[in-house]
């Protein structure tokens, strides 16, 4: 027999979106039962993981305006950005810095008292609000905490949900296991949040936790919504060697130099108007381009790099205002920035695609919002610009953690539980995976799978890399790596492994399509064969839904309000 619990509103992912989400839920139907699932215990959300700042204009008497944040949004993005969710970012933003501050979130302070700002790549104000560099875990902290006033709110740790329940039209529940116990549950409620992040770890060189895989954009695409803009993916220029674990834009923010092998700042070639602040995709591809042409370094473990210069800082800046990445430097690289430069490359940092949603970060299914990473309602286009993402979580999990429970309390609906849906999906998971055969190593083909993509689908694309990425894909999903060798119920790390590894191929045959489709270079789509931005024949988003066969690919139209497509300088 199948266990069963039941929900009013369920919040999947429990990172700065879904915290942020199931306050504004809890605040608004205090009588509403609220269940926030997560596959890891919610302190170990990758949201912990941010650095660097969570942007808005919070010194408009010094000049920066709402206006001058949507317009370097929307440049930003390289005109893929929807403007009016753009315009909704920034409008909404102020106010939450100040709600979390109210909430106990220890900003970093100004001498005066008043709220710090950093600068960051793209805009043209200071507007990375800061705590140190530990944005995210206090953002976390400041949440989770919150979130404890609330009694109407559970929390479901380490469960992995694997599938959306819904009549064709109407969300009705999820499928769920216990990893604790291997237990398979439904979770009946009325509305869901997808809250479950971005899938980072479809590339092997990535700042994400080993958690960040698409399962939940995968679970969304099986129940028939698309997948928005998956092919832009964010390449982080400062990937530490070699974990590749984050060294924030901040540390650039706060005046870092980046050099290569002749000593020169060698961003004065490709944006000598910003010089390290440049958007993150144009220092990528700076990066790449010096080390093509022979003026990079080769890092101990034969990777090519180039150097991050934080020594003219000084101790005390970098203590106070780089703590924590003069930590992992000294730790994972064995480098004390103060004292030495450190060996950096572009990482994969961010999706800019995911689960498409309108404005309201609505989806395609009634009842169903999400919200954060997992969401693309195309506020980043082809190109986020750093500390807008810590933003967009916080306002969209607000945005539709009202929105959900509103529907929650006037949902009275009382379809017919669909059971061959939940058998349906016992069986793909116990039959499919758990005692499915073959003797491929699961883990060898993960590897391989990121390694591919890191090889065939970086900063730099072309068709040939990319379709050849894509064969190599398809040749590893046919293999038999689905089984579980471990057959043990509890914390079965290996069947969990799997479960992940049969969402990544899904939603990495769809990152190679809609490489392969965009004929054109935009923001961190970036193709050698097609190097100019074509609005005559792209000015649109990528749509993917899932076919057993093969996605079916399809565009949709970009919303532009005041700011025509112009070439980007910087
Ligand atoms: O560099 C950073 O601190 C990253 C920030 C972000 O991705 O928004």
């Amino acid at each position: 027999m199948v266990e069963s619990l039941e929900f009013d509103l369920i919040i999947c992912g429990s990172g700065l979106a879904g915290l942020r989400a199931a306050i504004a839920a809890a605040k608004k139907g205090p009588n509403l039962k609220i269940g926030v699932v997560s596959k890891v215990q919610v302190m170990r959300s990758h949201s912990v993981s941010a650095e660097g700042g969570t942007a808005a204009v919070l010194f408009e008497e010094e000049g920066d305006t709402i206006e001058s944040h949507v317009y370097d949004t929307v440049k930003g993005s390289d005109f893929l950005a929807d403007q009016d969710v753009a315009e909704r970012l920034c409008v909404e933003m102020p106010q939450e810095i100040h709600q979390l501050d109210h909430w106990g979130m220890p900003w970093s302070r100004r001498p005066d008292g008043r709220i710090d700002q950093r600068n960051f790549g793209g805009y043209s104000f200071p507007r990375a609000t800061y705590a140190s560099d530990k944005v995210g875990f206090f953002e976390m902290q400041t949440l989770y905490d919150t979130c404890q006033k609330f009694e109407n709110i559970e929390y479901l740790n380490e469960w992995f949900v694997s599938s959306i329940i819904h009549d064709g039209k109407k969300f009705m529940g999820v499928t769920a296991i216990e990893l604790s116990s291997g237990t398979f549950y439904t979770i009946k409620g009325k509305a869901l949040i997808i809250a479950t992040g971005g899938a980072g770890r479809l590339y092997s060189f990535s700042t994400y936790a080993l958690s960040s895989t698409p399962d939940g954009l995968d679970m969304g695409l099986r129940a028939g919504m698309a997948l928005k803009d998956m092919e832009f993916v964010q390449f982080h220029p400062t990937g530490i060697l070699p974990s590749g674990i984050l060294i924030t834009e901040g540390a650039r923010g706060e005046g870092g130099y980046l050099l290569n092998n002749k000593g020169e700042r060698f961003m004065k070639t490709y944006a000598a108007g910003k010089m390290e602040l440049a958007p993150r995709d144009i220092v990528s591809r700076s990066i790449m381009t010096e080390i093509q042409e022979g003026r990079g370094f080769k890092h101990e473990t034969g990777v090519d790099c180039m150097k991050l210069d934080l020594r003219h800082l000084g101790d005390e800046k970098i203590k106070e205002k780089l703590g924590g990445i003069r930590e992992i430097s000294i730790k994972f690289s064995g480098i004390d920035p103060a004292d030495d430069l450190l060996d950096i490359r572009p990482v994969c940092h961010y999706m800019m695609g995911g689960l498409h949603t309108n404005i309201d970060g609505a989806t395609e299914i009634q009842g169903v919002w999400a919200a954060g990473e997992a969401a693309c309602n195309s506020v980043h286009g082809s190109n986020r610009l750093g500390a807008n993402s810590t933003s967009e979580c916080i306002v969209w999990g607000k945005i539709t953690g009202e929105l959900a429970a509103e529907y929650a309390m006037n949902n009275t609906s009382s379809n017919p539980w669909p059971h061959h849906l939940v058998s349906a999906e016992e069986k793909r998971i116990y039959d499919g995976i758990f005692r499915g055969n073959g003797d491929v190593n699961p883990y060898e083909i993960r590897q391989q799978l990121t390694d591919t993509m890191n090889e065939k689908a970086y900063v730099y694309r072309n068709e040939t890399n990319l379709v050849e990425g894509l064969k190599k894909i398809r040749e590893l999903k046919k293999q038999t790596w689905k089984h579980v060798d471990d057959k043990a119920k509890e914390y079965n790390t290996n069947f969990s492994n799997v479960m992940e590894l049969d969402s990544m191929f899904r939603v990495a045959e769809i990152v190679l399509l809609g490489a392969i489709n965009r004929k054109e270079s935009r923001g961190a789509h970036a193709r050698t064969d097609y190097t100019k931005r074509d609005d005559a024949n792209f000015l649109h988003h990528t749509l993917a839904y899932y076919d057993p066969n093969e996605p079916i690919m399809k565009t949709y139209p970009v919303t532009i309000t005041k700011y025509q497509p112009v070439e980007r300088k910087y």
